[in-house]
């Protein structure tokens, strides 16, 4: 596995592989690989020959107060975590390497609307910078193929739309959510959980599977449903930003079940903010 903290050279690579036809998976995360991400590079190994993943702690989809510098950062451990998996490269840029005129000047990818809804009501240009580093990183990679967990949603959604707006020559395709044998999704802030809490956590995941049952029996409100969520989670000791139905493809709100329908929630417990969600086909 080559690591590669330079753009230029990463490019000379990556030249090469597509000259001799060499198909490019990109994996992209902000590192403190956990298993979740890696079957996602799991999945990128099978469906192309070259696997290439980033860990980048992207500064503009951090909001103030939030966690940038808090975020944890185990650059070895992940590299040799990377290596054992068989990828064929590690980027690691710099802040200066991705957006060259620094934060405050750099080009802005908004996807409108959907960046605005749920997440981006409660992190207030968090989708901004999501989009903004992940348009970068495939100029950047030139992938055939960019790999992208169902774990966030939303930001599958959004990253989708703006690949279809843009024209952008990559396929999106979304990873399971891989999870604690609790049910808890594997997330690298559930290092921020005391022990107590993690024991309540699964709970968010028990709240969604609740409000499936409750959409596949039928009948039931999806009001009373969503306010039936937020319940569970304020009993448990959760501070609950959302817990919302919506519709699979495009996160627009419903009133009644039917169609490919996804249960998106929000929580703060303790110091971590925790996201989980649940797709419905009713
Ligand atoms: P990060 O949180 O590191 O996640 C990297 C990728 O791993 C994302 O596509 C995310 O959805 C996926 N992932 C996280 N937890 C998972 C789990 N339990 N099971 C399966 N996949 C999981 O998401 C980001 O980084 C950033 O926003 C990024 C896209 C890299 C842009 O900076």
């Amino acid at each position: 596995m080559l690591t590669i903290s330079d753009k230029k050279a990463l490019r000379e690579q990556l030249v090469e592989w597509h000259q001799v036809g060499d198909s490019v998976a990109l994996v992209p995360t902000m590192g403190n690989l956990h298993k979740g991400h890696m079957s996602l590079v799991q999945l990128a190994a099978e469906q192309a020959e070259r696997v290439v993943v980033t860990v980048f702690v992207n500064p503009t989809q951090f909001g103030p107060g939030e966690d940038f510098s808090d975020y944890p950062r185990t650059p070895e451990k992940d590299e040799r975590q990377l290596k054992r998996a068989g990828v064929d490269v590690l980027y690691m840029p710099t802040v200066d390497d991705i957006y060259p005129l620094g934060i405050e000047n750099t080009t802005r990818i908004i996807v409108p609307g959907l960046s605005e809804t749920l997440d981006g009501e409660h992190r207030p240009g968090h989708f901004d910078g999501v989009s903004s580093v992940v348009l970068r990183l495939f100029n950047i990679v030139m992938p055939n193929i960019a790999i992208f967990g169902q774990k966030d949603y939303q930001q599958l959604v959004i990253l989708r739309r703006m690949a279809e707006d843009l024209h952008l020559p990559v396929k999106i395709l979304a990873g399971k959510t891989f999870r604690e044998d609790s049910g808890l999704a594997m997330s690298s802030r559930n290092q921020y959980l005391a022990d107590a809490e993690l024991e309540l956590a699964p709970v968010l995941y028990q709240a969604l599977c609740a409000a499936r049952e409750q959409l596949l029996e039928g009948g039931a409100d999806v009001g009373a449903i969503e306010a039936a969520g937020i319940d569970m989670l304020r009993q448990a000791g959760f501070e609950p930003d959302y817990f919302s139905v919506r519709r699979a493809a495009d996160l627009v709100p419903v009133d009644k079940a039917g169609g490919n329908l996804v249960i998106l929630a929000a929580a703060m417990l303790g110091k971590a903010r925790l996201i989980d969600n649940l797709i419905v086909e009713t």
